[in-house]
């Protein structure tokens, strides 16, 4: 049989192990790695000799901002940027507008996506008090999972009740798509930044004084409560600081289906950074104090916190600086970055290239039901690839990033490790640092693919259609 592609040289990364190995590519699938010599004849061959090759990055926490705000992204160069950072495959938040908690939104968002995108997608569907009732149709309509907003934050997504969240949890329960939360608690920050404003703070700081990490505490502890009565899977988003890890692994230990994710800005950045960055820096929840930093590495070692998303949040730099911090649009990019900023952490012996890889292809692929389809270089997989320079040296510069939104807390950092080429579904979406343009459109919805195992669903005699449905109108809880 011929292979369209063969790439020659490299040394194939899995979580567990990294060896000299060559990779063959058909129908966009890989069809075999291997020795050199016993892969087959092929259309078209890449010499990766000195690069690594990994399965590409799946980065389950992106706003491409569309439709709504396209001047801060589009799906267009969201996933040019993607591309460049050797993600293949990324989920997109809802906040957007309209928010994607209709079954027209979401149809609206798969067209535009489907026409646009240069790498594979899925879609969140809102999941709030009042799009509960939309969640079948959301669930029909393809999402990929839903997110919910315990907090405000960019969009003022309304927060919705423990009621509401409990509700819409036994909703989803039975569909078994799992729930990203956005885990701050909106009462307690939207009461400290009243008070801080009152007094007169406007200052970078007063933003991380209005979250201290007990508003993130208390959401996880919470909602691992809700998870667990339900049997709704759940996963914490943007983990920022060492209190929230004890909630999250004693919910593990309860045996609640809960996966989390950490971001370059939390591992990497810390309160000192605020002056120099000023509204820069300025993200939901907050960048804290360089002690939190130690604590969330040693619980992406301990399997606590499973995977590195990037919680791309473009802005412009209008949007950006301003003296009042309240005024500052929270969040900036990273789905470029997180790969070259990570690698340099491979570079400094502070994890190995399979940790990477585990933290940010094989961990999010399994969570949503895509192992092995992605997140895996062995025969069968997508051809989801990654080919990385770890050698390389350079300086990140926000001016030639492909995210409209050029304006990050990374700009002129030094860092080693470059994504060269970029392949989803066997196809190069960027190649030798360039955008391959005819590639728009590329990208297609990973929900179809999606499997979740069933889910274990706890108290369904308690649930909110049960005891509406009794037949003699009784209400109340099941004899
Ligand atoms: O800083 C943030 N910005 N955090 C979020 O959770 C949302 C995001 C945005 O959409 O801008
Ligand atoms: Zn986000």
């Amino acid at each position: 049989m011929k292979a369209d592609l063969v790439i020659h040289g490299g040394t194939v990364v899995t979580d567990a192990s990294a060896f000299p190995a060559s990779v063959a590519v058909k129908d966009g699938r890989v069809l075999s790695v291997g020795a050199r010599e016993a892969m087959p004849e092929a259309a078209e061959t890449l010499d990766a000799t000195g690069l690594h090759v990994l399965p590409g990055a799946i980065d389950v926490h992106v706003h491409f901002r569309e439709p709504g705000y396209t001047h801060k992204e589009d799906f267009g160069t969201g996933t040019a940027a993607a591309a460049f950072g050797g993600v293949t495959t990324v989920f997109d938040m809802p906040n957007v507008i309209p928010p994607t908690g209709t079954a027209e939104a979401l149809a609206m968002k798969h067209k535009l996506a489907s026409e646009k995108a240069h790498v594979d997608y899925g879609l969140y569907g809102l999941l709030g008090e009042d799009t509960i009732a939309h969640v079948p149709d959301l669930v029909a309509g393809g999402v990929i999972g839903f997110k919910l907003y315990m907090g405000n934050t960019f969009g003022n997504t309304p927060s919705p009740s423990t009621g509401g969240m409990l509700e819409a949890f036994e909703v989803v329960a039975p569909t078994g798509k799992r729930v990203s939360l956005h885990a701050e608690t909106a009462s307690i920050m939207a009461r400290r930044e009243a008070r801080l404003r009152a007094a007169g703070r406007k200052d970078p700081l007063a933003h991380l004084a209005a979250r201290p990490a007990v508003v993130a505490v208390e959401a996880v502890a919470r909602a691992a409560i809700l998870s667990e009565w339900t049997g709704c899977r759940i996963h914490v988003l943007h983990i920022s600081s060492a209190e929230e890890l004890r909630p999250l692994r004693e919910a593990k230990a309860r045996g609640v289906d809960v996966t989390g994710e950490t971001c370059p800005q939390y591992l990497l950045l810390g309160a000192e950074d605020y002056g120099r960055l000023g509204g820069v820096i300025r993200v939901n929840p907050p960048v804290r104090e360089a002690r939190n930093q130690a604590p969330l590495w040693a619980a992406l070692m301990d399997g606590t916190i499973d995977m590195i998303a990037t919680d791309h949040a473009p802005h412009i730099p209008d949007e950006k600086v301003r003296d009042d911090i309240f005024t500052v649009d929270c969040g900036f990019p990273g789905v470029e970055t997180q790969m070259p900023l990570m690698l340099t952490e491979v570079a400094a012996g502070r994890m190995s290239i399979s940790d990477y890889v585990g933290w940010t292809a094989v961990a999010p692929a399994k969570c949503w039901g895509l192992y092995p389809r992605k997140g895996v270089l062995q025969p069968g997989a997508d051809a989801d690839i990654a080919i990385v320079d770890l050698g390389h040296h350079w300086a990140i510069d926000d001016r030639k990033l492909q995210s409209r939104a050029k304006i990050t807390p990374w700009h002129g950092r030094a860092v080693t490790g470059l994504p060269v080429h970029t392949l989803v579904r066997g196809r190069f979406v960027m190649k030798d640092r360039t955008l391959v343009e005819s590639a728009r459109g590329w990208g297609r919805s990973v929900h179809t693919i999606q499997e979740m195992p069933k889910p274990e669903l706890r108290n369904p005699d308690s649930t909110m259609t049960a005891i509406v449905q009794k037949p003699d109108g009784a209400s109340g809880v099941a004899a």
